[in-house]
C-alpha cells in the first residue's frame, strides 16, 4: 500500500471476510444437498411436517449423529426451518418442490459429481491455469464426464429437443421420413440418442474428439438397443459426411478451440435445406447483464471447465474461445461462418439459448 493510500475501514474488511465464510458454506452446501438426495434425507423430510432428529434418523439408514449435523447445517443454510422450542426441523413445501419434485436436487447432485472430479484434479488444473495453459476434457477424471451427462439429462430433456425441432419449419417431417443428423461434441450422447429415439427412421451420428466419451456412448446405445445411432471419434473441424438435414451442438460450441471453424464446417456439411440447432448457456449480451447469481455460476463453470478445454485446443489460426456468449455474439459468429438466418427458438429452456441457424 502506498503512503498516500488509506487502509480500508476495518468493518469493510470484516465484511469481506464474512463473505468468504458464506462462500465456503455455500460451496460445501452443494455436497450436503447432494448427500441429502443420495441418502434419502430430503425424501424423509418432504411432506412430513416438523420432525425431531431421532424421527428423521428413524426414516433413513444414515448414522444418527450425522443426521443431526446434516439437519443443523441445512437449517443454517436456510433450507430447513428449525423450531428451538420443540427441537424439530421442517422442510418447507417450496424447498421440497424445488429439490425433491423439481430439477434442483438432480442438478445439485450432478454438480457434486463434477465438483468431485474438479477437486481430485485441482492440483494439475491449477498448475496448468497458472502456467497459461488450457486443460482438456480428456485430462479430467470420469466423474467430470458422468456429472456433465447427469446435468444434461436434467437441463436438456428429450421433450425440450423435440419442442426445438418442432419449431424448425419442415424439419420434423424430414427426420420422420428418413433424415440424417449429426450431433457435434456429443459427450455421452444423451441428446443424440434422444433424437434417434424421437425419429427412428433417421440416421443419427454423434461425434466427439474425446475417445472415452465415444466409447461410453457406444456402450450405452448398445445397452439401450438404439439401432439408428452411431458414434465416431472426430473433432468438430473434421465432421465426416455431408448433406445433413440437421446438425446439433448441445452445450458444446463454447468448449471448442475454434468455434468459428466448427460452425463453418457444419454449414459446409448441411444439405440444401438443412439447419443447425445451436444450444448454448443462457448468457446476457453484456458483462453487466451477467453480474448476477446465474451469470456467476455460468462464468465459474466457464472458467473451471469449458474455456480451459477450448484453450487446450487453440492454435495460431483458430478463432477466440467463446466463453459465456450472449445471443448477439452468437449471431455475429454465425454470420461470420456464413449463416444468413439466425432465429431464437421459443422453447422452455430456462438455462439455455436455443438458436436455429440456416445458410
Ligand atoms: C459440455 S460437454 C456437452 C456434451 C453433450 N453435448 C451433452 O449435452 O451432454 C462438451 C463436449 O464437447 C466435446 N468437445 C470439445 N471440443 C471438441 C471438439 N473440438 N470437437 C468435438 N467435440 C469437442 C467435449 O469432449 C465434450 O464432450
Amino acid at each position: 500500500m502506498s503512503m498516500t493510500q488509506q487502509a480500508p475501514p476495518a468493518e469493510a474488511v470484516e465484511e469481506q471476510l464474512g463473505k468468504i465464510v458464506t462462500e465456503l458454506g455455500a460451496a460445501l452446501g452443494v455436497l450436503l444437498t447432494s448427500l441429502g438426495t443420495r441418502s434419502g434425507l430430503w425424501s424423509a423430510l418432504a411432506g412430513a411436517g416438523p420432525l425431531t432428529t431421532a424421527e428423521v434418523a428413524a426414516r433413513v439408514t444414515v448414522e444418527p449423529s450425522l443426521v443431526r449435523e446434516w439437519l443443523r447445517a441445512q437449517a443454517a443454510g436456510g433450507y430447513l426451518a428449525y423450531d428451538p422450542a420443540t427441537g424439530t426441523f421442517t422442510l418447507p413445501d417450496a424447498v421440497a418442490a424445488a429439490i425433491c419434485h423439481g430439477p434442483g436436487g438432480a442438478l445439485v447432485d450432478a454438480a457434486a459429481t463434477m465438483l468431485s472430479s474438479m477437486g481430485e484434479g485441482f492440483a494439475a488444473f491449477s498448475e496448468a491455469f497458472s502456467a497459461g495453459q488450457g486443460f482438456g476434457w480428456h485430462q479430467r477424471t470420469a466423474a467430470h464426464w458422468h456429472g456433465t451427462d447427469a446435468f444434461t439429462r436434467v437441463a436438456l430433456p428429450a421433450e425440450l429437443i423435440e419442442a426445438a425441432i418442432a419449431e424448425m419449419p419442415g424439419l420434423a417431417a424430414v427426420l420422420a421420413a428418413d433424415g440424417s443428423v449429426a450431433d457435434v461434441g456429443c459427450g455421452y450422447g444423451t441428446p443424440t440418442m434422444a433424437i434417434a429415439g424421437l425419429f427412428p427412421a433417421a440416421r443419427v451420428l454423434g461425434i466427439d474428439y474425446h475417445d472415452a466419451s465415444i466409447a461410453h456412448s457406444r456402450a450405452e446405445a448398445a445397452r439401450r438397443d438404439v439401432g439408428n445411432v452411431r458414434f465416431e471419434v472426430a473433432a468438430a473441424s473434421g465432421l465426416p459426411g455431408h448433406g445433413y438435414d440437421l446438425i446439433t451442438f448441445f452445450d458444446s460450441l463454447h468448449d471448442m478451440g475454434d468455434p468459428l471453424g466448427a460452425l463453418t464446417r457444419a454449414r459446409q456439411a448441411l444439405g440444401p435445406a438443412g439447419a443447425v440447432l445451436l444450444v448454448e448457456p443462457l448468457g446476457a449480451d453484456d458483462v453487466e447483464g451477467n453480474l448476477n447469481p446465474a451469470g456467476r455460476m455460468f462464468y465459474a463453470v466457464s472458467t473451471l471447465a469449458c474455456t480451459p478445454n477450448a484453450v487446450s485446443q487453440k492454435t495460431a489460426t483458430s478463432s477466440e474461445p467463446l466463453g459465456l456468449a450472449g445471443q448477439q455474439r452468437l449471431r455475429a459468429l454465425a454470420a461470420e461462418a456464413g449463416y444468413s438466418h439466425v432465429r431464437r427458438l421459443e422453447v422452455p429452456a430456462p438455462m439455455n439459448l436455443v438458436l436455429e441457424l440456416r445458410s
